[in-house]
């Protein structure tokens, strides 16, 4: 059993050039873990804050002020770590230390105990308490029990992610949902991403290749023209929408809600749904395009009105994110009322690593398939797309090209080489979506 004999904290800075904090766990047999937490720019109301009051310096504060309390801790056991950080910061939503103090902390402890195990990180994960608890499954091999969720990509970013006169729509999203492979996977999304450039330049001679937050073009286009432009993209390369890949969107639609006049206002495009036509609207983009995945399609408190489009699309993964925030009782809830049946698992919306694996238990308890998802503003770290397998996810919301994506991408194809040169711990193919 590993202790932690050092821990260290420090100001770093995310993809968009905002402050963070990072965290460095070293045990006594000298591994050390390395954590940087990312941060969101729509975030849900529901979600853990990033910090307290006073930003990182006063999450390294606390992180200073206990590392005595950390230094002997078993990082082995992702539930004794999180027993340890609720000793710390006891409140529900970590307002003394911040969810992202949580989220480096706990992963970190991980990561250093993995490589301590020598395990990767997604099997050390994988057999942690709230996720191994399907005992057939724990004593059947990697390649049996573990299989490569379909990393599903932001080609073309509006919204709260690129300026004015981009779509109200957050992101248009690829998936290759007819590839055998990740590695097929990855390279088919590089190839769409790559060809909607073409289009869009097309369509706009004076489209300057600018992207996005996470990586996705931000043309000059409204909604309509822009999900047009992405199908145009796939047919280019001869794929047939809903074969070889499929698109999906983030609609995030609680950045385009009114609460005080109960409207969706979609101001590019200049237009405004009440709740009614904001179920017909997306599910009219969803039937027309024949999206696998649609993420937020109202806002964050609708679940009535998320409900009415989950029945509609049975085949659709229809997603919450602001809706489920990554927390364990609101997917209940939102599975209780047939709210969703995919939602987005993004570990600093719920604070710290046992907060998600919990929340992951839930929805395989419920049959809501898992999407493990990065944040717009990341770290070049690559820690999800061990989570993403050690959960069960069926897809991998990773963007397509930019340094701190592709990390995730190839972080896939690492884990897809054998680690012990033989068959047995190879994960067999992809998920079943
Ligand atoms: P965020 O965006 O990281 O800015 O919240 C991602 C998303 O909404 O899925
Ligand atoms: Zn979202």
């Amino acid at each position: 059993m590993p202790a932690i004999t050092a821990v260290r904290g420090r100001l770093v800075y995310n993809s968009r050039g905002s402050p963070t904090i990072e965290v460095d766990i070293t045990t006594d047999d000298r591994h050390t873990g390395r954590a940087a937490a990312p941060s969101g720019a729509s975030v849900g109301i529901h979600e853990t804050a990033s910090f307290p009051e006073g930003g990182v310096a006063a999450s390294l504060q606390i992180l200073n002020d206990n590392a005595g309390r950390i230094s002997g801790a078993d990082p082995g056991d992702v539930g004794a770590m999180h027993k340890v950080i609720r000793e710390i910061d006891p409140e529900p939503g970590y307002p003394k230390m911040g969810g992202s103090l949580a989220f480096a902390l706990s992963i970190a402890a991980a990561e250093s105990a993995a490589k301590s195990a020598g395990k990767p990180l997604y099997r050390f994960l994988g057999e942690q308490a709230p996720l191994a608890s399907a005992s057939s499954a724990s004593s059947a091999s990697p390649a049996e029990r573990y299989r490569f969720p379909f990393p599903l990509g932001n080609i073309l970013g509006g919204g709260a992610h690129a300026g004015p006169g981009t779509p109200d729509m957050q992101e248009i999203l690829i998936c290759a949902t007819g590839s055998d492979t990740v590695q097929d996977a990855i390279r088919t999304n590089l190839e769409v991403h790559s060809e909607l450039r073409g289009v869009l330049q097309k369509l706009d001679p004076g489209f300057s290749g600018g992207k996005g937050d996470e990586g996705g073009w931000a043309p000059k286009l409204d909604n309509e023209r822009a999900l047009q432009a992405a199908a145009k993209a796939c047919e280019n390369l001869g794929f047939t929408l809903g074969r070889e890949v499929s698109l999906g969107v983030d609609f995030a639609s609680s950045t385009q809600w009114d609460a005080s006049r109960s409207r969706y206002v979609y101001d590019r495009a200049g237009f405004e749904n009440d709740p009614g036509e904001q179920i017909e609207f997306a599910s009219d983009l969803i039937s027309r395009f024949k999206l696998i995945y649609a993420e937020d399609a109202v806002h964050e408190e609708a679940f009535e009105d998320m409900a009415q489009i989950r029945a509609r699309f049975p085949d659709v993964l229809v997603t919450g994110d602001d809706l489920t925030v990554t927390n364990a009782a609101i997917l209940e809830k939102a599975a209780r009322g047939g709210s969703c049946n995919a939602a987005i698992l993004k570990v600093n919306q719920a604070g710290g690593l046992y907060d998600a694996l919990e929340f992951a238990a839930a929805g395989a308890r419920n049959g809501i398939r898992l999407v493990t998802s990065h944040r717009s503003g990341e770290s070049t770290e690559s820690h999800i797309s061990h989570i993403g397998i050690a959960t069960g996810s069926k897809m991998l919301k990773v963007g397509v090209v930019g340094g701190e994506r592709v990390a995730k991408l190839n972080e896939l194809l690492r884990i897809a080489e054998s680690q012990d040169g033989t068959e047995h711990d190879l994960i067999q193919g992809m998920a079943e979506l």
